[in-house]
C-alpha cells in the first residue's frame, strides 16, 4: 500500500479528469520507455533498482566508516555540488532536529558555491576542531568542490601531517577522473559513484548515504522506504500508479499554460527537499526549449512575501503542496488573562492546527485565484517516508520527461557557463574561446 497521498481535487477546475485521462496512453508509453530502458538517456538508469541491490555488507561498510569517522572527528565536512550534495542535504535537514544534540557528529556542506567568505569562515570554524572530509564528485573535476577540497585538505595536512589521508573519504568514479587518481595515490578510503547513475539521481548511492549516516539517520530505514516506493511505482503503467498520475497531471497543466510548478511546504526543515526537487526536475526537463519551471516556497513564511504574486500575479503557475500529516512535535496556545494580543480564541488549539487551517485557507484562496493545487502527503518526517517520497519524485520525473519528449537524463545546458568561466579564468585549452569572449566584452 502506498505510503503517500496524492490529491488532485484542486486541479480539476483547471484540467478535467478526462483531460488527464487523455494523457494515459502517452504516460503509459513513457513508463515503459523508462522501465524497459529503451529511451534516450537509458545508460543512466542504474538508480531505478540500485537500492534493491544493496547487500548488508555494503550498508555496513558505510555504517562502519561513520563509526571510524566518529572516533576521529567532531565534524564531517562534505564537499560536493549539485547532485553530489543536494540529496544528503535534503534528507539531513528534514530529519534532524532544528537543534541537534551537541554530541552528534556535525555534518557541514562546503564546495557548493564560490563564496570566499563561507570557505574562509568555515576554515576558521574548523581550526580548533577535529574533522574529516567526505569529498564527493563523480567527474572528480568540478571546479567548486575541487577548490574547496584543495583548501580544506591543506588545513587537514596542517593539523594532522601525514595522517591526513586517513581522514579523507572520496566518493567518486570507480576508475576515471582526477579525484579517483588522487584517492588511489594517497590511499583514501573510497566509495563509488556508479557510471549509470547521474548526480541528481544519486542520493540513494553512497553519495547520499554516507553523509546521511554520518548525521545519525538510520540509512537502513531510508533504503527500506526507497525499496517500498520502487515496488509500488515500477509495476503498474496506468494512472492508478501515483507516479504516473503525478507525471500526467503536471504535463496536462503544462499544456494548459501552467508552465511554473512551485513546490510548497509548510515545514521549513523541508526547504532542501525543494532545492533537491528543483535540480531533479529542472535539470531533467528544462531543455530543447521545453519544460516546467520548478520553483519553491516555504509557507506560511513566504505568504508574507511572494504570496501576493501567487494570489494575484501572472496566472502561469500551479502549486504542489508537500504535506506532512503529523509533525514531530506540537505545542498548544495557552491562556492569557489580559488577552491584549487577542489570541484567546486560539486557547487550547495547537500550532499545527493553526498551520492546517492556514494550509486550507491558502489552498482555497489560491485555487479561486487561478492557481491549481496538487497535494502530496506523507504521514510524518522519518527516514522510511522520506526515502519513499524522494523515490516517488525520481520515478515521476523520468516518466514526465519522456512525456515531454526530451531526454531526462542528460544536462547539456550546464556546460555553457563552465566553458566561459574556464576561458575567463585562463584554464589551458580555452585560449580560443577566451579571445572570442574578450572581443564580445570589448
Ligand atoms: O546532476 C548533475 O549531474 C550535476 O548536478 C552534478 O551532480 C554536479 O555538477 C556535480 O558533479 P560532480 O559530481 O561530477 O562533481
Amino acid at each position: 500500500m502506498s505510503k503517500l497521498g496524492l490529491d488532485l481535487k484542486c486541479v480539476y477546475n483547471f484540467v478535467s479528469e478526462q483531460e488527464i485521462k487523455a494523457l494515459a496512453p502517452v504516460a503509459k508509453e513513457a513508463f515503459h520507455t523508462l522501465l524497459e530502458k529503451t529511451g534516450e538517456g537509458n545508460d543512466f538508469l542504474g538508480w531505478i533498482d540500485f537500492a534493491s541491490k544493496y547487500t548488508e555488507e555494503e550498508l555496513c561498510d558505510i555504517i562502519d566508516t561513520v563509526k571510524a569517522i566518529k572516533k576521529m572527528a567532531k565534524v564531517l565536512v562534505v564537499i560536493g555540488i549539485g547532485g553530489s550534495y543536494l540529496g544528503a542535504k535534503a534528507v539531513i535537514s528534514a530529519l534532524k532536529p532544528y537543534y541537534p544534540d551537541k554530541d552528534d557528529l556535525e555534518v557541514i556542506f562546503v564546495g557548493n558555491s564560490l563564496s570566499s567568505t563561507y570557505i574562509k569562515e568555515t576554515l576558521e570554524y574548523l581550526e580548533d576542531k577535529d574533522f574529516c572530509i567526505n569529498v564527493i564528485s563523480k567527474s572528480g573535476t568540478t571546479t567548486e568542490p575541487a577548490i574547496a577540497f584543495r583548501l580544506f585538505k591543506e588545513l587537514l595536512i596542517k593539523k594532522y601531517g601525514k595522517a591526513y589521508a586517513s581522514r579523507i573519504i572520496a566518493t567518486t568514479d570507480a576508475k576515471r577522473g582526477a579525484l579517483r587518481q588522487e584517492a588511489n595515490k594517497a590511499g583514501y578510503k573510497t566509495f563509488i559513484v556508479p557510471d549509470d547513475v547521474g548526480g541528481r539521481f544519486s542520493f540513494l548511492t553512497p553519495v547520499g548515504l554516507l553523509p546521511i549516516a554520518a548525521s545519525g539517520i538510520d540509512i537502513k530505514a531510508l533504503v527500506k522506504g526507497i525499496n517500498q516506493a520502487y515496488n509500488d511505482y515500477t509495476k503498474d503503467d496506468s494512472l492508478n500508479n501515483q507516479a504516473v498520475l503525478y507525471a500526467a497531471t503536471r504535463n496536462a497543466l503544462y499544456r494548459k499554460g501552467k508552465v511554473i510548478e512551485a513546490l510548497v511546504t509548510y515545514e521549513p526543515k523541508v526547504k532542501y527537499l525543494s532545492e533537491w526537487w528543483k535540480q531533479l526536475f529542472g535539470e531533467s526537463e528544462g531543455k530543447d526549449g521545453k519544460g516546467l519551471f520548478p520553483a519553491s516556497v516555504v509557507y506560511s513564511t513566504d505568504l508574507h512575501s511572494i504570496g501576493q504574486f501567487f494570489q494575484d500575479g501572472t496566472r502561469t503557475m500551479f502549486e504542489t503542496i508537500v504535506n506532512i500529516d503529523n509533525p514531530d512535535k506540537n505545542i498548544v496556545v495557552g491562556h492569557d488573562e489580559e488577552n491584549l494580543d487577542g489570541l484567546n480564541y486560539l486557547e487550547g488549539k495547537d500550532v499545527n492546527y493553526v498551520k492546517d487551517m492556514a494550509t486550507l485557507g491558502t489552498k482555497l484562496a489560491h485555487v479561486s485565484g487561478g492557481v491549481p493545487n496538487i497535494v502530496i502527503s506523507i504521514d510524518k518526517l522519518d527516514a522510511e517516508n522520506f526515502g519513499y517520497l524522494l523515490y516517488f519524485f525520481m520515478i515521476s520525473c523520468g516518466i514526465s520527461g519522456y512525456i515531454l519528449g526530451i531526454n531526462p537524463f542528460n544536462q547539456p545546458g550546464v556546460e555553457a557557463y563552465k566553458k566561459n568561466m574556464f576561458a575567463l579564468l585562463g584554464k589551458p585549452g580555452y585560449e580560443q574561446l577566451a579571445k572570442e569572449l574578450k572581443k564580445d566584452l570589448d
